[in-house]
Formats: C-alpha cells, structure tokens, sequence
C-alpha cells in the first residue's frame, strides 16, 4: 500500500507553520528514516498518516484513500502508530490485554487476538510478562510494549517516532531485529529516530526534513554520506561515515561488515 503526500502544508492553530509544501510518495515495503532537528516538522508530517491531524492544504493519500475522506478510526486499519511517548498509548491492567485491545477493536476472533498476542509479544521479547500489569514495566520495556500493541494491528504500515529513544543497547538490537522482522513481512515503515546510526542500519530510504520542508530524499546509502547537507538540517552523519571520511576512504559503507571489508581492500591498494 503505497502513500502519497502531495503539497501539503500544515498551520497549527497557534499560527506555527509546521509543513510548508511537503511532497513524498514511500512505496509498499520500504523502510523510511525520516531526519531532521527538533521542530523541523517529522511528527507534524506523521500523524497526518493516520488522520490525528489534517493538513491546512495538500493532501495524504494512504493507498486509494484519501485520508481527508476517512475517520481516523478507520485509518487505524492501514497505518499503525507507534507514538515517542508509550505512556500515551497505554491504559489496559495486564500486558496481554494491551496487545489484544486493537486487534479486539478491529473484530478479530478470540482465537484470532490470541495468536496476534502471542505473535506479537514474542516478536518484542514480552511473552514472560504477559500478565504483568504495563506499569510494572520499566519504561524502555513499555515502549517494547507499545510496539506489540501496534504490530498486534497488523497495519500495511507503521509508524514509528524515536524508537530508540531511551533504550540500552540491548533494546537498540531488539528494536532493530524487529524492524527487520516487519520488513521481511513487507510492512513498511517509517521510522521517525534521532538516531542516525540505526538509520544507517535499518532504512533503505532517508528524508530529511529541514523548517517544515523536505531537505532531501533518497537512498540511505547516498543520503547518508552527503554530510554537508545533513550539516545544513543539523543532523550529525553516521558514525562510520565519519571514520571513512577521517581516515579519507573513498567509500563509506554503511554497516560494520562492509566497512571492515572496504578498508582491508583500501589498506591493501595503499600498500602498493
Ligand atoms: N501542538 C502544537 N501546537 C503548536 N505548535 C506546535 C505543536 N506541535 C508542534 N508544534 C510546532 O510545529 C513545528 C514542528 O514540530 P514537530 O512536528 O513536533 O517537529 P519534530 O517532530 O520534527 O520535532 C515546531 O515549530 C513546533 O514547535
Ligand atoms: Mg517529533
């Protein structure tokens, strides 16, 4: 289910212009890093996916709907959200009942929410706490919470805003396993992140958004190495972006993996 934003402007009452002009199209499947410095516009431009906002001019189109014709209710069905605060997401006694309040919602079975419990809270390593009460839970955990709510909707997309915010480094890997689990069952995703090196792992697309605008939008692996605009947008490169330029490479992988094997190949011509 492909999404289309089309000139979209968006005013908040307060008079704040927070979208000016935004056109993007993100395409069944692909997984979507949206960048950009506080106020530039990324969680403004999110909710208008689902309908908690509606915008002041353009227009969203989530597959052959759009979204101006639609309930928000309704367009929970194709776009899931997960929102930079859990807390504001969670209000069930028990785990498991979190996790089965959307998929109850839409109408599935019994036995249907209970394989998407299940589903789900195995995908985010929750299943021992499943009759655990959602505020026993330490927060990094209640974001992971959070998360098997909103996979549990079985949504065509998903919306993630600062995923990583607030997770150890353990939770950073669980988060990116699950982000690659989705992908692999052609969700797509658009992930809203500070964190840039889990963009260079995880999103095959960047848009950087820069005073409401979209900055640029391409591929991460082009993206992600142009560090002059992402210094325009105020956003820092990659870590090992910035160690391929350090150490002048001519490439700059973007995982470990390929970077260990660029720089053996470099080392080996310099040799020479
Ligand atoms: N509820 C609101 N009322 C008025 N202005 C807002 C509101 N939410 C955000 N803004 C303003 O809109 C702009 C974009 O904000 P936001 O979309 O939250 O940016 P980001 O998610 O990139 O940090 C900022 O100038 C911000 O101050
Ligand atoms: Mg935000």
């Amino acid at each position: 289910m492909n999404l289309r934003v089309e000139n979209v402007s968006f005013r908040y009452p307060s008079g704040v212009l927070a979208l000016d002009g935004v056109n993007a199209e993100i395409a069944s499947g692909e997984v979507v890093g949206i960048l950009g410095e506080n106020g530039a516009g990324k969680t403004t431009l999110v909710k208008l996916f689902n309908g908690l906002l509606r915008p002041s001019q353009g227009k969203v189109w989530i597959g052959d709907w759009d979204t101006a014709d639609h309930s928000t209710a309704a367009l929970a069905a194709r776009v899931g959200f997960l929102f930079q605060n859990p807390d504001d997401q969670l209000f069930e006694r028990t785990v498991a009942r979190e996790v089965a309040y959307g998929p109850r919602n839409q109408g599935a079975s019994e036995a249907q929410v209970k394989r998407r419990v299940a589903q789900a809270l195995k995908l985010v390593g929750l299943q021992a706490q499943a009759d655990s009460h959602p505020y026993d839970l330490p927060q990094p955990q209640r974001k992971l919470l959070a998360l098997a709510a909103t996979i549990a909707m079985q949504t065509p997309i998903l919306v993630l805003d600062e995923p990583t915010i607030g997770q150890d480094e353990v939770g950073r890997t669980t988060i990116g396993h699950i982000v690659n689990s989705l992908h692999q069952m052609g969700r797509t995703l658009i992930i809203i992140t500070h964190d840039v090196d889990f963009c260079a792992q995880h999103a095959q697309r960047i848009l950087v958004m820069l005073q409401g605008k979209v900055h640029v939008d391409g591929a991460a692996s082009e993206v992600l190495i142009q560090t002059k605009i992402l210094d325009e947008a105020e956003v820092a490169p990659p870590q090992l972006v910035r160690l391929a330029q350090a150490l002048k490479m001519p490439a700059a992988p973007l995982n470990v993996e390929d970077f260990v094997d660029e720089y053996k190949q470099w080392r080996k011509k310099r040799k020479k």
